[in-house]
């Protein structure tokens, strides 16, 4: 059974390591990698290739930046050849990117199976470029593996029958399972020269948050606000840093005392840096769930959430880009609670599910919503 798994952009190989790694073991799949190139700068995806000890793809699209017009275009046309070339037993997509849904198009029109990992979350908000790849996606694909209840949830609401649904956990968390020990090896906090426990770590790149003047000088004034009363680490996204330099604040931003500012880092490194952080301030999907498998607290500042378990898990809170609101939380932000339960099949084994639900071809081996 040959299978693709397509990688894009930066949150998808982390994603697709563990399940490339545990299909391999198994005689019966032959497992291939396809990089769409939508993401290509050494440190947005060759450090994850490394760290993630994934081989280099077999394929690689090389697609890179433009409008989604243009990107998903791009990708659906170049992968085309791809599936009619290799002619795959399955397709799998993760997560909610362009190169997502280019591929997932694809493949079911040219009669191949889908497998979207990460099925079923929504934010509510058609706004989001990565609702619209999310909705299409699950609308098309054959098996729907779930991370979450709201996941199962949300598809029977749209209608989508039980046995396409399969409630496996998070493939990323196996990543980090895999690795934290790895990170912890990593000299990034000392390199700092911040300390363990006490500092902020950021992250943002939404363009709902980014690009736009407003928004970006909200952000500003939140990292001078937060970086006057703790160390604070922010490596930049390439979008946010375009957009500080369209509207002319890279200098005031890279002045900023206290401020740790960074390029994108690697997996590991980040991994560490978030495990020993008081609080992460992000607009990211993702770091919302590392940070409640790690139970460090999180400020998610968005309006809505496509991952409400991190919410019921006390770990992640929602604020609005709002600067007197953030530093204040910042300010007040307290250990979490170190009982509170995981979610669950966050336990670093979805991969395992994954494969056992591929090899049953579906049958029997759907995982029960509860
Ligand atoms: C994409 C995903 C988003 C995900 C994010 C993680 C979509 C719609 N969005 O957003 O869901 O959270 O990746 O990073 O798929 N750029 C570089 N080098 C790169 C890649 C991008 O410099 O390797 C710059 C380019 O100027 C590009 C901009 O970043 O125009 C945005 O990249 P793009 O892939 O369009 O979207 P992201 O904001 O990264």
């Amino acid at each position: 059974m040959t299978i693709l798994n397509v990688v894009g952009a930066r949150p998808n190989f982390m994603k697709v390591a563990p399940l490339h790694r545990a299909l391999e073991q198994h005689d019966r799949f032959d497992s291939k990698i396809v990089h769409t190139g939508q993401h290509y700068d050494e440190q947005m995806s060759d450090v994850f290739f490394n760290q993630l000890e994934l081989p280099r793809p077999d394929v690689y699209l090389g697609v890179g930046s433009g409008s989604h017009a243009e990107q998903t275009a791009r990708v659906m046309t170049a992968f085309e050849e791809v599936v009619e070339d290799m002619e795959p037993d399955l397709v799998v997509v993760v997560g909610d990117v362009n190169s997502t849904l280019a591929c997932a198009l694809v493949a079911t029109k040219l009669h191949v199976p889908v497998a979207h990992v990460e099925a079923g979350l929504r934010s509510g908000d058609r706004r989001m470029p990565e609702e619209i790849n999310r909705l299409v996606t699950d609308r098309i694909a054959d098996y729907l593996f779930v991370t979450e209840q709201s996941g199962i949830d949300h598809l029977r609401q749209e209608g989508v029958s039980d046995n396409k649904i399969f409630f496996v956990g998070n493939l990323m968390i196996d990543s980090l399972v895999h690795f934290r020990e790895k990170a912890a090896d990593t000299s990034i906090v000392e390199d700092l020269g911040v300390e363990e426990g006490t500092y902020a770590l950021m992250t943002m790149h939404r363009p709902a948050n980014v690009d736009h003047e407003e928004g970006v000088r909200a952000l500003l004034r939140i990292i001078e606000d937060i970086a006057a009363e703790r160390s604070l680490v922010f490596p930049m996204h390439p979008r946010t840093r375009n957009r500080f330099e369209e509207f002319g604040l890279e200098d005031e931003l890279t002045s900023v005392e206290g401020l740790r500012l960074l390029g994108p880092l690697g997996y590991l490194e980040f991994l560490r840096l978030m495990e020993t952080a008081a609080v992460v301030v992000t607009d990211s999907g993702g770091i919302q769930e590392e940070t409640t498998f790690l139970e460090v607290p999180c400020l998610t500042l968005r309006d809505h959430t496509e991952r409400p378990v991190t919410i019921e898990a006390g770990t992640n809170e929602l604020l609005p880009l709002d600067p007197a609101r953030v530093v204040e939380r910042v300010r007040e932000v307290a250990p979490t609670d170190p009982s509170a339960e995981q979610p669950r099949y966050w336990d670093g084994r979805t991969a395992d599910r994954i494969v056992e639900v591929l090899e049953a071809e579906g049958h029997e081996a759907s995982v029960p919503a509860s």
